[in-house]
């Protein structure tokens, strides 16, 4: 009873900040993201009645405490779905620093739910594996499926579901990730959800964001990438502000982070097509098109960067 899987990261243009009901990861807002063919999970899961307790490996390190905790709930799910009460080991690794705001546990959860199910022999379509993935966290819902995808809010497990809303080629856009920070961040996305409500402007952007989305889903068909760019730094910014707004405000971003923001604005007053975007982390993501690809790069070369394309959904492999 074993199976391995590769699920790719994603950054979401229109971002999901704060749940309706934190146990189960339902979102207050819907969320379109792209998924990232450069920065992936590979996670193998056996089952076996000869464990005795489940072991858990990630990057080769022993996981204990907290992160133990949220995994092994997780497999709880997996195993109370299929009604078999049995341990696992689980190896994870990724090829990018874990828990710097690049989205690790999209791709971890998505890697690690396909795995654990196949492993298990609970035999499920894509959409069912997005809810299952989702309560690992709502990110990895997302992860299940290449190119566009869309996490429905919805009101409960049933309705919040992720679905491709087109394939990766459906246009070319480049994300250069700038990583000016390696470290694993201070607070947890799972607490940066929890607190969300605290801010005053949190309802005003969730009704901003219902607006939004409508026009992003018609930018993306349309093929419309200043369009698509316009959103990916209006939401994070306005992600970022209930953050700082919220009780006890969290800053996620670094001096760096901010250089690079101003440096993203001053290019595009220059002509060249490039976009901001930064999840809960000080690590920056930059929307460009092929054409102006090296150019961007060139001016963020005092940077570390990972360069990605949109990639596919999760994949045993
Ligand atoms: O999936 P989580 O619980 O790690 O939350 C993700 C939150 C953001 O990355 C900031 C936004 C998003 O929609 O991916």
């Amino acid at each position: 009873m074993r199976s391995r899987a590769k699920a790719c990261s994603n950054i979401a243009i229109i971002k999901y900040w704060g749940c309706a009901d934190p146990e189960m990861n339902i979102p207050l807002n819907s969320s379109i993201s792209i998924t990232l063919e450069k920065l992936y999970t590979v996670t193998e899961v056996e089952f076996s009645s000869r464990f005795y307790r489940d072991e858990i490996r990630i990057d080769g390190e022993r996981i204990c405490g907290d992160d133990r905790r949220r995994i092994v709930d997780f497999l709880n799910f997996i195993r109370n779905m299929k009604g078999r009460n049995i341990k696992a080991r689980v190896n994870s690794t990724n090829n990018f620093p874990r828990g710097a705001g690049l989205a690790s546990s999209a791709s971890g959860f998505a890697a690690l739910a396909a795995a654990a199910c196949d492993a298990i022999g609970l035999h499920v379509n894509g959409r069912e594996l997005s809810k299952i993935a989702r309560v690992g966290s709502g990110s990895a819902a997302r992860s299940i499926y290449g190119g566009f995808v869309e996490l429905v809010a919805g009101k409960d497990h049933d309705g919040c579901f992720a679905y491709q809303l087109a394939p990766p080629s459906m246009m070319k856009i480049r994300d250069l990730i700038l990583i000016v920070s390696r470290d694993k961040k201070s607070v947890s996305s799972k607490e940066g959800h929890r607190i969300a409500v605290t801010s005053p402007l949190c309802e005003c952007r969730i009704r901003i964001v219902r607006s939004l989305l409508p026009e992003l889903r018609s930018a993306i068909m349309r093929r419309d990438f200043d369009k698509i760019g316009e959103i990916a730094e209006r939401d994070a910014m306005m992600m970022h502000s209930v953050m700082m707004t919220s009780s006890p405000p969290l800053i996620y971003w670094s001096g760096e982070t901010l250089e690079i923001m101003r440096k993203v604005v001053e290019m595009r007053d220059e002509g060249i097509k490039a976009y901001f975007t930064v999840d809960a982390g000080a690590n920056v993501h930059v929307l460009t098109t092929p054409s102006y690809e090296s150019e961007v790069a060139e001016r963020l070369n005092k940077y570390e960067m990972i360069r990605s394309g949109i990639g596919r959904g999760v994949k045993i492999c």
